[in-house]
């Protein structure tokens, strides 16, 4: 049957008369889209290496060494993922300029909101005044805000939201075991946000992206919701903190993470040279120097490096970091920055952006 015409087939009944029928519509928007503006927020708690190893047999010196973690943030027990996100996004959109009220699509990139449903990005949504906006959260690890910011880019210029709202945040202190040897010294909270919009020349550069789900494993959470069902007695079933593979994670991301990088550039048309800024993923300061050593980074690549009083906070991690760059001067406004995200799934995507 040809595409303009209505009809059955295979059902055996009497097929209906043709009839003529419109094309479907279809919407495309502006050529390019562009990071507008860049929101963050942070706790206020200081939680230092000396804190953590009140729970676990590590020192400050280990965990400088083998992290490069000075002191990381915890978020209070009142303060939720929601909460969070608001005060990033409110940031975000004051500093791109951008009415509330024209945002099409808020997503949230997060594996710490509480609430296997509904997504937090509704009330984040609402508490913004960004209604009625589409509003759903990702799940890729710490390589979400990445995966997000390809999703807002090609929403723009589908045509299908003028204005979107991303945002990154983990509330990881939820989900960490403060006596786990392997991962209390590592995670940590905050919140990232930045709007994507209309540009007229590019500003977003293809994103390159994938996953090997033959290791979801080395990060995961230690049990599922449906080992707690029906358990009355608390110590029965491990709370569903985050555990990891930490050498198998290293090994990988160093292995696996400079050639994404390399390809992201090369999509976007640049050479290492050409770059100004190398925000990667947040994860443990070995890696990230490990990376920009093999992508061949010359010296005036500005490289972030948040996670010394940030710690990793997992979806968070990439808008704090560029929030942190912009604000204290290190990289600047229209610069190149290669983003790179990588985590639990495993997930990994990279893109080229202009800073806002
Ligand atoms: C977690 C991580 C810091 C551990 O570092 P590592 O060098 O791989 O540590 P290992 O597990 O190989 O242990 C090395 C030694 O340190 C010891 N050690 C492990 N954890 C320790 C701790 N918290 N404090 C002190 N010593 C510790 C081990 O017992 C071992 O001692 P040994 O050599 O006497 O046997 C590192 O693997 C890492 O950062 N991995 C990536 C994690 C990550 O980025 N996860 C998030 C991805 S998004």
């Amino acid at each position: 049957m040809s595409a303009d015409a209505v009809g059955t087939s295979g059902t055996g009944g009497a097929t209906p008369p043709r009839r003529e029928r419109p094309t479907l519509a279809t919407r495309r928007g502006p050529e390019h889209a562009r990071i507008m503006g860049v929101g963050a927020w942070r706790p206020t708690r200081v939680v230092t290496n000396a804190e953590v190893c009140e729970h676990i047999d590590s020192t400050d010196e280990w965990i400088r060494q083998r992290t490069g973690i000075e002191s990381r943030g915890w978020a209070d027990a009142e303060t939720s993922v929601i909460d969070m996100s608001v005060h990033a996004g409110a940031e975000a959109l004051a500093a791109a300029g951008v009415d509330a009220s024209s945002i099409g699509a808020v997503i949230v990139a997060t594996v710490s909101h509480p609430y296997q449903t509904p997504a937090a990005a509704t009330q984040v949504a609402d508490r913004l005044g960004a209604t009625p906006a589409a509003a759903w959260d990702i799940s890729a690890g710490c390589a979400a805000f990445c995966h997000a910011l390809a999703q807002a880019a090609d929403l723009v210029r589908g045509g299908t939201a003028e204005h979107v709202l991303v945002v990154g945040v983990d509330k990881l202190s939820d989900f960490t075991d403060l006596t786990d040897r392997s991962t209390a010294f590592l995670f940590a909270d905050g919140a990232g946000a930045v709007v994507v919009g209309p540009s007229d020349t590019p500003a977003i550069a293809p994103t390159v992206w994938g996953s090997d789900g033959s290791m979801w494993d080395v990060i995961k959470t230690r049990t599922s919701w449906l080992e707690h069902r029906g358990v009355t007695d608390p110590a029965a079933v491990e709370w569903p903190a985050l555990q990891q593979e930490g050498q198998k994670v290293f090994r990988w991301a160093v292995f696996a993470m400079a050639p994404l990088a390399l390809r992201a550039i090369e999509a976007a048309g640049l050479t290492p040279d050409d770059l100004d800024a190398f925000i990667p993923h947040q994860a443990n300061m070995r890696i990230i120097d490990k990376l920009a050593s093999q992508v061949g980074l010359p010296d005036h690549v500005a490289i972030a490096r948040d996670i010394r009083t940030t710690g990793n906070t997992s979806a968070a991690s990439v808008p704090l970091a560029m929030h942190r760059m912009l604000a204290e001067g290190q990289a600047a406004s229209g610069g190149y920055a290669l983003l790179v995200g990588f985590g639990a799934g495993l997930s990994y995507a990279a893109q080229v952006v202009v800073l806002p």
